[in-house]
């Protein structure tokens, strides 16, 4: 084999490894392996001293030649890692930014919060002043003054939470001391004229608690407005004037009202107030029951038996009281199916309103 022809081999088998370095490193060892001092090239190039003259030329030339073309080559290995490595750094740290972001969302006012605010708001416009009363009760404010029988059926335990424990003994609950928490907010109306003269016009938000199983109709515990008029010559036409306002302001003025006869305990007459169905427009489905109507409230004159216990004349004051769970409005008004929905924070529902 000539010199040439070695070098050539040389040359294919120099590119060959130089093109099979994987790293950095890699290029590192095989450039010394070759232009290193005991490297291939180095050695080729010691051989040089035992060519004949005439060779000389040539083969020195095809040996620098060759040694440019290592250089050259590890050089552009040297490129092509460096670009191969920061490709897989750019694809290891890539950021997504399709992801989406973590939302901290900022809650909003509960519908039934809101719908008290707004009622309140309705009757505050037509001069009433919003008062509080008290969840903790005793009977004496919530029955006995409220003109209730002592064996009237909501003094039981099976529909008051008493606070007292009574072993149970229901003919024990009849003092007017026990303490319960209000199945109602009526007893405000007591607490109120006990410190305060005619004329009234106050209203009474409040939660209220009732001994009931939690189902789409009922909460053990929900939300009541109490309102309550007291003045000189109140008829029970201002009482429905009053109430037909308040329902076209909550409901729209394409609802209409009716009265209907019943009894409460602390109102003589009373009546129940009707709203006709907003889903069916008053002629009848499956969500007014087939009647057309939605009841809403109880009301009623005041029961001058009420009076007495509150050292009110009578004879010279007259006045309506009314009272309303904002839940069953809230449901009236946006048609919401179970009332526990109102109860179960989902944001999905509550969003909505
Ligand atoms: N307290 C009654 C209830 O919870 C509602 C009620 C009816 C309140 C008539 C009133 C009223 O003030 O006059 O069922």
């Amino acid at each position: 084999m000539s010199l040439l022809e070695t070098i050539e081999e040389q040359r294919a088998l120099m590119l060959a490894r130089i093109e099979a370095a994987r790293s950095n490193s890699d290029v590192e060892r095989v450039r010394i392996e070759l232009l290193g001092k005991k490297g291939s090239l180095t050695t080729l190039l010691h051989g040089m001293g035992q060519i004949s003259a005439d060779m000389r030329a040539t083969v020195g030339k095809a040996v620098n030649q060759l040694r440019d073309e290592v250089e050259a080559a590890l050089t552009e290995r040297r490129n092509v890692l460096a670009a191969k490595e920061l490709e897989a750094r750019i694809s290891a740290e890539v950021i997504d930014i399709t992801l989406p972001g973590r939302s901290r969302p900022i809650g909003t006012q509960h519908l039934i919060s809101r719908l008290t605010a707004e009622i309140s708001e309705i009757f505050r416009g037509i001069g009433y002043q919003v008062v509080e009363g008290r969840e903790v009760e005793t009977a004496y404010y919530n029955f006995t003054a409220l003109n209730a029988p002592p064996d009237h059926p909501s003094r039981s335990m099976q529909d008051t939470f008493y606070i007292v424990d009574r072993s149970g003994d229901i003919e024990a609950i009849s003092g007017e001391t026990d303490v319960l928490l209000r199945p109602q907010t009526s007893p405000v109306q007591i607490r109120t004229m006990e410190v305060k003269r005619p004329p009234l016009y106050i209203l009474a938000p409040g939660r209220v608690y009732r001994r009931d199983t939690a189902d789409p109709t009922h909460l053990p515990q929900f939300t009541q407005i109490e309102g309550l008029v007291v003045d000189e010559g109140i008829t029970f036409g201002d009482l429905k004037g009053t109430l037909e306002y308040f329902c076209r302001q909550v409901f729209g003025s394409d609802r209409r009202t009716r009265f209907r006869p019943h009894f409460f305990p602390f109102t003589e007459p009373s009546a129940e107030v009707d709203v006709s169905c907003g889903i069916c427009g008053g002629v009848g489905c499956r969500s007014c029951g087939g009647t057309g109507w939605l009841e809403i409230l109880g009301c009623g004159m005041v029961d001058p038996n009420v009076y007495g216990f509150v050292d009110i004349d009578p004879e010279v004051y007259s006045g309506f009281a009314f009272g309303m769970g904002v839940e069953r409005i809230a449901c009236l008004k946006y048609n919401i199916p179970d009332l526990r929905m109102l109860l179960e924070g989902d944001m999905r529902f509550l969003r909505q309103f």
